[in-house]
């Protein structure tokens, strides 16, 4: 049987006038899974949002000029200005809301980012009660890496995401301006590690990894912003995932998400597999050349992390982040040897005096045995 994920994978790494040629090629023994591909490989990052989990029956578009939100008022907050039209799904807007103090000293400037949904996405009552349900459950997570939801509402007929406002820059801007070491890098990842881990704890995948929906805020810190896709996975019956995401980002979503299959915290692991590879090296991945990394156990677990086949990688983001602490201080990693010459490695690496104190004493003890039997 043709693996689609699989040639959907190889494919991607071709050249389209390549493509092109396997193409034509798989059309004389499969013409539907050929047509099938060539699909996948035209489409280019579907935009996602929390509207694609409840919409997927798009009517005609009804725009709302963006100015027009500006001053309105929602959940206290005035919208001020535009922050992002780029989301097919919506616009995202800056809004403050002025806290007067008591002692009629300075005003406090309170900051929150709005996103508010083209009407054409939530087509029903039942579909707009999904999102507001949806979204209620997000605003139940509270972790510093994720950014907190304040509420939902509605400004002229949209429904709106109001959340906290991330001062700071995108994850693909912040890696273009900074001049961090690997290490550096590492110890950020961990920290999108840790807010993935929050979520896959409580079984909910975000869904839509990738460095446009990370900020690093202006205290260096990582948030991650929005979980329009997160979904709870354990609950979600395969035949209901296949409905609901359609959406993926090309460079950063597992092949079993581009190819419409079921998702879960699998997905979610070779998205971080592909945000880790990008911060190591810079690039998005198109080609996958993992011999790009020099460090042959950040190879070792990078390799597992994107694997094709969503059981060969780290189960969830709890397994990859166990992993890299173990790289972070010094232990084996079993994915790039087990070999017990290896372990001793690590160990005279990890416990270099220690190691140093039994060699000696080891040596002591030895030299005296034979001293002793030439007596
Ligand atoms: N909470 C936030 N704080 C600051 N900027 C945000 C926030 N949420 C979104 N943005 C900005 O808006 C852009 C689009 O937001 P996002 O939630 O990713 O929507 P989309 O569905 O369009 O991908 C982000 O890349 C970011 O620049
Ligand atoms: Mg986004």
């Amino acid at each position: 049987m043709i693996d689609i994920v699989t040639l959907y994978t190889e494919l991607s790494s071709l050249s389209s006038a390549e493509q092109q040629l396997q193409l034509s090629k798989l059309k004389n023994i499969d013409s539907a899974i050929a047509d099938e591909l060539e699909r996948m490989l035209q489409v280019d990052d579907i935009p996602l949002s929390s509207s694609e989990l409840i919409s997927q029956q798009v009517t005609s578009p009804a725009h709302t000029p963006w100015q027009s939100f500006i001053a309105q008022e929602v959940m206290g907050f005035r919208i001020k200005r535009l922050l992002s039209d780029t989301g097919g799904m919506g616009l995202v807007f800056h809004a403050e809301q002025t806290i007067s103090n008591s002692d009629q000293t300075e005003n406090e400037i309170h900051k929150a980012a709005v996103k508010i949904l083209r009407r054409d996405k939530l087509n029903s009552h039942q579909q707009t009660a999904m999102f507001f349900s949806e979204a209620s459950s997000l605003m139940a997570l509270d972790h510093p890496n994720i950014c907190s939801i304040y509420g939902v509402s509605e400004v002229l007929d949209h429904a709106c995401i109001v959340m906290d406002y991330i001062d700071g820059e995108s994850l693909d801007l912040w890696l273009a301006n900074s001049k961090c070491n690997q290490k550096q890098k590492i110890d950020v990842f961990m920290q999108l590690l840790e807010a993935v881990c929050y979520l896959h704890y409580r079984d909910i995948y975000h869904g839509d990894l990738k460095p446009q929906n990370i900020i690093i805020n202006n205290q260096g810190n990582l948030v991650l912003i929005d979980l329009g896709l997160a979904k709870k996975f354990k609950t979600t019956a395969k035949a209901d995932n296949r409905e609901t995401i359609k959406a993926f980002s090309k460079n950063w979503s597992a092949p079993e998400q581009i190819a419409g299959e079921h998702c879960e915290a699998m997905s979610d692991v070779y998205s971080l597999g592909a945000i880790l590879f990008y911060l190591l090296t810079s690039d998005q991945l198109e080609q996958r050349d993992l011999h790009k990394i020099s460090d042959k156990e950040l190879h070792a677990v990078l390799s597992k992390a994107l694997s094709v086949k969503p059981e060969n990688r780290y189960q969830d983001a709890l397994q990859f982040r166990r992993v890299l602490q173990q790289y972070q201080t010094g232990f084996p990693i079993d994915e790039y040897s087990m070999t017990p010459v290896y372990q001793l490695k690590k160990l005279i690496f990890r416990k270099p005096f220690t190691c140093l104190a039994c060699f000696l004493t080891l040596y002591s003890i030895i030299s005296s045995v034979l001293l002793f039997a030439n007596l």
